[in-house]
């Protein structure tokens, strides 16, 4: 290694987060600023504290100025504040041309809205006093990425290594660095914190796209967790099909889980990308719904195709390093089954003892007022599930040709349902026929007695009740018809 680095020319360069940089804005200053009495500007940490009276002087006295647009209510801003007031510091210690100042948009509502500054967590670089046209910086976290997007857009594009200490010191400054090794271009390696480097042999006909693919596919992380920090990075990868481990990160089997899934994506590096989202965390509650995941399924693993959004379930219980391997290739050859609102009605839906249910069904036949109807939600992939199937259609049998008792199935996977259900599949609900939308869930023995034994009472409760509301019915119309007749007496 030493004498590699030393008799080859080494050149490298950084690959935060910065994106190549828009360079538009540079140059054409041709904003007038008034002349005013100039008082210095007031300095914190290194950081110009800027306000609406003081806004021009910074943008005349400073050729640039990145400015970061504070709100003190959001957390995003704060910790990037932090990062901010650090890089200033930094900077300021190595008398770097750039200067940095902050506007708190929560006092400063005028500027800001001057500036037509609407995200929060922003920042801006301003060039030659041009307010009109900044150059928004990228994403960024750190301090030392702020610092690399700087530098990188005034010209030190790659640091020229001329020795092993400073190559050690070089690749361990971000997550990701990247270094090239010439004589004439020959290889590049990329060096990730997490993991082993990554080698790109740059042949003679090698193109500047297939080298930035290269670092784009590889500077992510075997499996990246979906977070508030993440999530810009998955949603604009180049690839487009992700694999999203559903999990709960608490639970005692995540780490044999995760380790299976993590292992198998190594066959898909460039084609698919690995997501793991926590279903422990409060935060993700949102990303659920959307998905529709319901947190006691898990681990649920589904393929997303983000160019058309349309989702595909791997049909297993267990995370199995075959079982995910099978389902990329199987998705990645154009074969598997997408994941529907509903499936088709099955032609002979309602022909046999137990009858089938789909999402485009489900509501007209469960929420039905001259009907009781006990339903049982399976995956059809599900082992306790596929172990009721039997004594399921025994029930079917029992009640077939009774006058008010359905008894139905539907498989929840390949449905959206939308009522709440709590428990794992199988679940088995009764929907009364008063006040269908009043489920009961059954937690009883899984035995033909006990489950006869339930259905009739659940039967005779609802015929209380109906009953009951026939009485409050007629109740009320003699009510109304007594009312009547008393109006017309006194008229
Ligand atoms: C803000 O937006 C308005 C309307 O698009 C534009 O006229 C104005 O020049 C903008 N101001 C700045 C400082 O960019
Ligand atoms: C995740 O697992 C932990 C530990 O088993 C449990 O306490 C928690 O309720 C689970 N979270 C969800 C959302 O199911
Ligand atoms: C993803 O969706 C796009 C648009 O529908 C389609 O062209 C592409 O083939 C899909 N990819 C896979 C692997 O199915």
């Amino acid at each position: 290694m030493k004498e590699l680095l030393i008799s080859l020319l080494v050149v490298a360069w950084l690959c935060g987060t910065a994106a190549a940089a828009a360079n538009q804005a540079q140059g054409n200053a041709n904003t007038k600023v008034k002349k005013t009495k100039t008082v210095a500007i007031k300095e914190e940490k290194g950081v110009l504290v800027l306000k609406k009276t003081n806004f021009d002087q910074a943008l005349r006295q400073h050729k640039q100025l990145l400015v970061n647009f504070h709100a003190p209510l959001s957390g995003d801003s704060q910790s990037l504040s932090i990062e901010f007031t650090k890089a200033a510091e930094q900077l300021k210690a190595e008398s770097f041309k750039v200067h940095l100042g902050v506007i708190d948009v929560s006092s400063e509502k005028d500027l800001a809205k001057e500036l037509n500054v609407t995200g929060f967590a922003s920042l801006r670089l301003y060039i030659s006093g041009d307010k009109q046209n900044p150059v928004i910086c990228p994403v960024v976290e750190t301090a030392s990425s702020i610092i690399t997007w700087l530098k990188r857009r005034s010209g030190d594009r790659a640091e020229l290594i001329k020795d092993l200490a400073q190559a050690e010191s070089f690749i361990t400054v971000e997550d990701v660095v990247i270094v090239g090794f010439y004589k004439d271009l020959e290889k590049v390696v990329l060096f990730k914190v997490s993991t082993k480097s990554e080698v790109y042999e740059a042949s003679s006909d090698a193109s500047k796209e297939d080298l930035v693919q290269f670092i784009r596919v590889r500077q992510m992380d075997l499996v990246t967790e979906y977070t508030g920090m993440t999530s810009a990075k998955i949603l604009s990868s180049v690839i487009t099909n992700h694999l999203v481990l559903f999990a709960n990160k608490s639970e005692e089997n995540f780490g044999e889980d995760y380790e299976v899934f993590k292992n198998a994506a190594n066959a898909f590096i460039g084609k698919v990308l690995f997501v793991l989202i926590d279903t422990n965390e409060h935060k993700n509650g949102r990303i659920l719904e959307y998905f529709q995941v319901r947190a006691v399924e898990t681990p649920i693993v589904r393929m997303v195709n983000l160019t058309d959004n349309v989702q595909y379930q791997m049909q297993s219980e267990e995370v199995t390093s075959d079982k995910v391997t099978a389902f990329c290739q199987i998705y990645l050859d154009r074969k598997a089954k997408p994941k529907l609102q509903s499936e088709p009605i099955p032609k002979d839906w309602d022909k046999h003892p137990v009858k089938e249910l789909v999402g485009s069904n489900f509501e007209k036949v469960s929420f039905n007022e001259e009907r009781n109807v006990f339903i049982m939600f399976y995956s059809p992939w599900s082992k306790a599930c596929r172990a009721l199937f039997e004594l399921w259609e025994k029930l079917g049998k029992v009640y077939e040709k009774h006058e008010s008792v359905v008894i139905a199935r539907i498989d929840a996977t390949a449905n959206d349902i939308k009522i709440l259900l709590m428990q794992r599949y199988p679940a088995l609900m009764f929907f009364p026929s008063v006040y269908s939308e009043k489920a009961v869930p059954y937690f009883g023995d899984k035995t033909i007695e006990a489950l006869v034994e339930f259905v009739e009472n659940q039967v005779e409760l609802a015929k209380d009740e109906k009953a009951k509301e026939e009485k409050e019915r007629k109740k009320y119309i003699e009510a109304q018809k007594e009312m009547e007749k008393k109006e017309k007496e006194e008229l």
